[in-house]
């Protein structure tokens, strides 16, 4: 039963998620290393992370050690993949697992290899790469293996990736650092400037999945935002409607409007009619964000959807990978060439 142990992993710079081969989803957890800056030791990893900060005392910090698409801190990193993959594979292996991983598009080849290491010294036996693309690409189910042209595109907290597949490959590919992450800080600047109000990251993100979108609101809503006013550093309460928010996102959203179409102009005509006919399919949790599809369709005039349960493609691709190797073998690398692009 040497295979029972296989993982599949999408190492996202917000989360990361892991499928085990037979069993589907077994671990999500919040990318996150919790640090303790006096000697700079790692406390915890994932969600034991969040749950230490504020309640131990010390100088404790919650780190994302990936940002904008790449590793910004190697060694956390290595400390929090580590974490997570022997939590999925558990200490008492008999034989050791296979593992497919889905990285950030921005992850250099030197990396690369070295997250192969990390792995081997979780317990992983071998390690390949799938192109984030391809992963979303075969955890949404799409026909790309044929000759015809497909657009997707996965939001992440700090990147975009936007490619054109067809037969079976990646043929125009970007990936932008432009997700989530620069929607809230959007609202951020947004509530500084209009409100002289200073919200934290978390408060912004909340506020952007309840009153955020992407198009005008047709009936705006109204929420009470709580944060530090900038002047007299004291607290301070303010409601803030959904039509402010779109007008805090209008100009990020016009940004990855404009990556897609730069996309656009440099796909083939043919496989450009394709998509113009068969539409843009969003994956990522950044893609929720409410009206999107819409705003895209009314700017480029392509039809476009979100993919259901849009955080898990990735690793659902990564999954499928697992269960059907043979098929899978040519998207697959091991770190030691560039396959694609
Ligand atoms: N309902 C929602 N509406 C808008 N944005 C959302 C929603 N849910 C999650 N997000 C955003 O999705 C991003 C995380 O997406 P995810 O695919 O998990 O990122 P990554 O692949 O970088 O780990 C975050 O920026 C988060 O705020
Ligand atoms: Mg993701």
């Amino acid at each position: 039963m040497a295979q029972v142990n296989d993982i599949g992993i999408d190492l996202g710079t917000s989360q990361v998620l892991i499928y085990k081969k037979g069993r589907g989803i077994v671990l999500r957890e919040p990318a996150v290393v919790a640090v303790d800056r006096d000697n700079n030791k790692i406390l915890a990893v994932g969600s034991d992370a969040y749950r230490l900060i504020g309640r131990t005392p010390g100088n404790i910090q919650a780190v994302r050690p990936l940002r904008n698409g790449t590793i910004l801190d190697f060694s956390l990193t290595q400390a929090m993949l580590h974490g997570f993959t022997r939590l999925a594979i558990g200490r008492h292996i008999l034989a050791r697992p296979r593992a497919v991983i889905s990285v950030p598009t921005g992850v250099s080849e030197t990396e690369k290899r070295a997250i192969i290491s990390i792995m081997f010294d979780a317990g992983v036996r071998k390690t390949q790469l799938l192109d984030r693309p391809i992963a979303a690409a075969l955890g949404i189910g799409l026909h790309f293996q044929e000759a015809y042209g497909n657009m997707i595109v996965d939001m992440g907290a700090g990147a975009t990736d936007i490619a054109v597949l067809s037969m079976g490959d990646v043929v125009v590919a970007s990936c932008v650092p432009l997700g989530g992450d620069a929607f809230d800080d959007a609202i951020i600047r947004y509530l500084r400037k209009k409100h002289n109000l200073l919200v934290g990251e978390r408060t912004a993100e909340n506020i952007k999945i309840d009153l955020g979108s992407a198009v005008q609101p047709a009936e705006p809503i109204e929420m009470e935002v709580t944060g530090r006013n900038l002047v007299s550093g004291l607290p301070k309460s303010q409601m803030i409607s959904s039509l402010e928010i779109y007008e805090a996102l209008h100009d990020t959203v016009g940004d990855l409007i404009e990556a897609l179409e730069a996309v656009i102009e440099r796909t083939p005509p043919q496989l450009t009619s394709d998509i113009f006919e068969e539409g843009i399919v969003l994956s990522g949790g950044a893609a929720q964000l409410s009206g999107l599809a819409d705003a895209i369709y009314q700017v480029l005039d392509i039809p476009c959807g979100v993919a259901d349960d849009p955080q898990t493609s990735i690793v659902m691709g990564c999954g499928q990978a697992l269960e059907d190797t043979a098929a899978m073998r040519e998207y697959l690398s091991d770190g030691r060439h560039h396959w694609s692009r």
